[in-house]
């Protein structure tokens, strides 16, 4: 559903069935973060995200350019937003992606880059990325086995992620914080495996619920795939324990995050669909096309690129603003579940 601006009403914004849970106007400053789609284009095909043979990607004219994306970023800073995580797709397969980290970096003292990634183009761009300005690096990795991990990603190689994370390593980010997205039959004996990596590392590992968000993982319907947070946690405690809460790190997501005993690491869940966290959802969503959208869910979204190409100029920061403001005041109480699009299409 596309909304241009300024006739926005709740309706528009949030078609959905359930649009009649409770909405209603947020507090803007509570607004910490923006994901910002830099391509849907990927160099992986996860069978949970796309289709083996996608080819329908958006034409480079309809991306936003990386100035298109510094306009928005200055609104979003204005507006109080100190946090900016690249996504995409893939990041890395959008060209020149240093370019754009160093003009966000310029931005202002306190922005904080972040970026989600496969990991693998890493081995060619950590150092590069490092040194425009990115702060913390995402790895996506849903298997430690290989075998599995070519079924997930159809094709792809284990070990290049994994000279990928060593070349974040390498370039000074630390240990990147690993998401891993839980699905019964195909990743549902690894949870502890992926746990015990962070016993004599400083890493972070995720276990992300799986979302209805447009496909289903290798045949499997949605409700055989899903795994609720209480299972995986239970398996990782059946190996090693009760887990121990622990200190959230200084970005502030979705995650609640707990140590295995005496670990060096933490172990987070992100559980959007057993225990909805919309209430403390402190992020809006930038397209790689221009969408502003509040949730990841729910339908409502600003179209951000004709306001950026029209000829009027002057006005543009007073849009955004209205924009933003939009945004935020449509974020709903509580996600509804229905996403009828593709993460790389959304923005990871
Ligand atoms: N459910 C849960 N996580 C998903 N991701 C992509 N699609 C889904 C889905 N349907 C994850 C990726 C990555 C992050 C950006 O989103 O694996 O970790
Ligand atoms: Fe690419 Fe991430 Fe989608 Fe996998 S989940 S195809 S790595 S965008």
């Amino acid at each position: 559903m596309k909304v241009a601006l300024p006739v926005i009403s709740q309706t528009e914004l949030n078609p959905s069935p359930l649009s009649d849970q409770p909405t209603g106007p947020r507090d803007i400053r509570a607004v910490q973060t923006l994901r910002v789609s830099v391509t849907d284009r990927c160099n992986f095909r996860c069978v949970y995200c796309m289709p083996e043979d996608k080819l329908d990607w958006t034409p480079k004219a309809s991306l936003l350019t990386f100035e298109e994306m510094v306009t928005i970023a200055r609104a979003a800073i204005a507006h109080g937003i100190r946090g900016f995580k690249i996504t995409g797709g893939e990041p890395l397969v959008r060209s020149e992606l240093p370019r754009l980290i160093e003009m966000l970096n310029d931005l202002s003292d306190d922005v904080e880059l972040s970026m989600t990634t496969n990991g693998v183009l890493l081995v060619e761009h950590a150092a590069a990325i490092r040194a425009a300005g990115m702060g913390r690096i995402t790895i996506s990795l849903d298997s430690l086995n290989p075998e599995t991990f070519g079924r997930i990603t159809r094709g792809a190689r284990i070990g290049d992620v994994m000279s990928g994370i060593d070349a974040a390593i390498d370039a000074g980010f630390g240990y990147p914080k690993i998401n891993c997205v839980a699905m019964r039959d195909i990743n549902d004996d690894e949870f502890a495996d992926f746990a015990a990596l962070t016993i004599d590392r400083e890493a972070t590992v995720r276990f992300i619920e799986y979302m209805p968000l447009g496909r289903t993982a290798l045949g499997g319907e949605y409700e055989a795939r899903f795994i609720p947070e209480s299972e995986i946690r239970a398996h990782i405690e059946s190996r090693f324990g009760e887990l121990v809460p622990a200190d959230p790190d200084s970005g502030t997501g979705p995650a609640k995050v707990f140590r295995i005993p005496g670990a060096k690491g933490r172990i987070g869940f992100i559980s959007a669909m057993s225990k909805p966290f919309c209430e403390t959802c402190n992020r809006l969503r930038l397209t790689a096309e221009g969408q502003l959208r509040s949730c990841l869910f729910d339908g409502g979204e600003v179209e951000l690129r004709p306001m950026l190409r029209s000829a009027n100029k002057d006005t543009i920061h007073d849009q955004l603003h209205q924009a933003f403001i939009n945004c935020v005041a449509f974020k709903p109480e509580v996600h509804s579940y229905h996403g009828n699009r593709q993460m790389s299409q959304i923005g990871g």
